[in-house]
């Protein structure tokens, strides 16, 4: 066993459920298989690195109904969003309980393992509800949920294949890994940052404000699925390697992807990114304004509100920021809490806006984003709709 430094894992323990040996291959091709998509298998993947510490599988029945619930695991341990294997109500039929079965992807790639211990008909509406706030499908997270399969599959997973992670290879790393090199770093004092958009200088406000107060900052984008008018993750990726290098010290900086798709749960979601990034060793994590949310489905500070009733039970610190905006006569960033000026004087744009503009190739204002990001941006969003015809 490697081992663990830093914060107390999430739950105790940091769990790993890696086996890429070439036994475990053989063994799993012999089993019957499931498909998974995308998203399943960024849920194999964390379970399996133990970035969703303590899980060690797909949820049971128990599990499930206490986080829709209680917003607790069934040993009370706080986890706010279910972690399910949904299948059609064809595909369970014919799945065994206790049955071994191997996941794979649609290329016939064999990813893990999944001992079924569980086979239960989840509340979708309940879910929705307590999970998301809403059951309108409308919101991006809830309508997934509905066109889920209506069976979940609950049990222990191996990981028997890591996904390769293409252009990012470089910025991977498993929970184990960054608590080493936090410690390698002589950090004691790590800030999450959670983020599914370029870095625009409200996001670089208030990572440096916390910066102020840690040893270091794990830059840490959500690279899995998002919605397709989200900045895709390739060319976000450039947009930060660029920001650290003209306007961060890098010393004091990590960048890392975080390989999960986003469900938009907004203050839900919020909890959920924070655990992981305690499993990843952070002792620190930024909630800024609507953390996660989607459309008008969240109060802007409802996040902060909800993991406000949890702290201690979170055992870890949160940085909770105002909504940032540069001001024209203060001649910097601000909030309402530091700047007396009106509305009129504050530069701050959606970030629909942000995005329209830079998918039409102009370059937002300096007072919103750096302008060697803006570049980045609309040099990538250009290839990418060149990709496209
Ligand atoms: S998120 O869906 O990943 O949360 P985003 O990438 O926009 O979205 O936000 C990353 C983090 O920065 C979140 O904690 C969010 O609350 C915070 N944030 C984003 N914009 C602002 C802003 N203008 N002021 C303060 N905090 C912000």
């Amino acid at each position: 066993m490697e081992k663990v430094y830093g914060i107390t894992p999430h739950g105790g323990q940091l769990i790993n459920l890696e086996d890429y040996s070439a036994t475990a291959q053989a063994e799993a091709a012999k089993l019957p298989s499931l498909t998974i998509n995308a998203w399943n298998l960024s849920d194999l993947e964390l379970i399996g690195i133990g970035g969703f510490s303590p899980l060690t599988g797909f949820m049971t029945s128990d599990d499930y109904h206490a986080v829709v619930n209680t917003m607790h695991l069934n040993n009370g341990v706080i986890w706010s969003v279910p972690i399910t294997l949904p299948v059609s109500k064809a595909v369970a039929a014919t799945i065994e309980l206790n049955q071994k079965i191997a996941l794979k992807t649609a290329d016939g790639t064999i990813y893990g393992t999944l001992l079924v211990e569980d086979k239960y008909v989840p509340d979708k509406q309940l879910e929705a509800q307590n999970v998301y706030g809403t059951t309108e499908v409308a919101h991006p997270g809830v309508k997934r949920l509905f066109e889920n399969g209506d069976v979940y599959l609950g049990g222990a997973v191996k990981l028997l294949k890591k996904p390769t992670h293409g252009d990012f290879a470089d910025y991977y790393m498993a929970p184990i890994e960054t608590r080493k090199m936090f410690h390698d770093l002589g950090w004691q004092t790590i800030v999450g940052f959670q983020t599914r958009n370029p870095i625009h200088r409200a996001h670089e406000y208030i990572q440096k404000l916390a910066l102020e107060n840690v040893d270091g900052l794990f830059l840490n984008p959500l690279v899995g699925e998002t919605k397709a008018d989200d900045i895709p993750a390739d060319v976000r990726m450039e947009s930060y390697k660029t920001i650290l290098k003209y306007y961060y010290p890098t010393d004091r900086v990590r960048l890392v992807i975080y390989p999960a798709a986003m469900r938009y749960a907004g203050p839900k979601e919020a909890i959920l990114h924070a655990i992981v990034r305690k499993n990843y060793g952070c002792t620190d994590f930024i909630v800024g304004r609507d953390h996660a949310g989607v459309g008008d489905y969240y109060g802007t500070y409802e996040a902060q509100e909800l993991i406000a009733t949890v702290e201690d039970e979170m055992d870890m610190h949160f940085f909770k920021f105002d909504n940032s905006f540069y001001c024209q006569k203060c001649g910097s960033m601000a909030t309402s809490k530091t700047c007396p000026h009106d509305d009129a004087d504050h530069v701050s744009l959606s970030g629909t806006k942000v995005r329209k503009m830079l998918s039409d190739g102009v370059v937002p204002p300096k007072e919103v984003s750096r302008p060697e990001v803006a570049q980045v941006l609309i040099d990538g969003l250009k290839r990418k709709r060149e990709m496209e015809v």
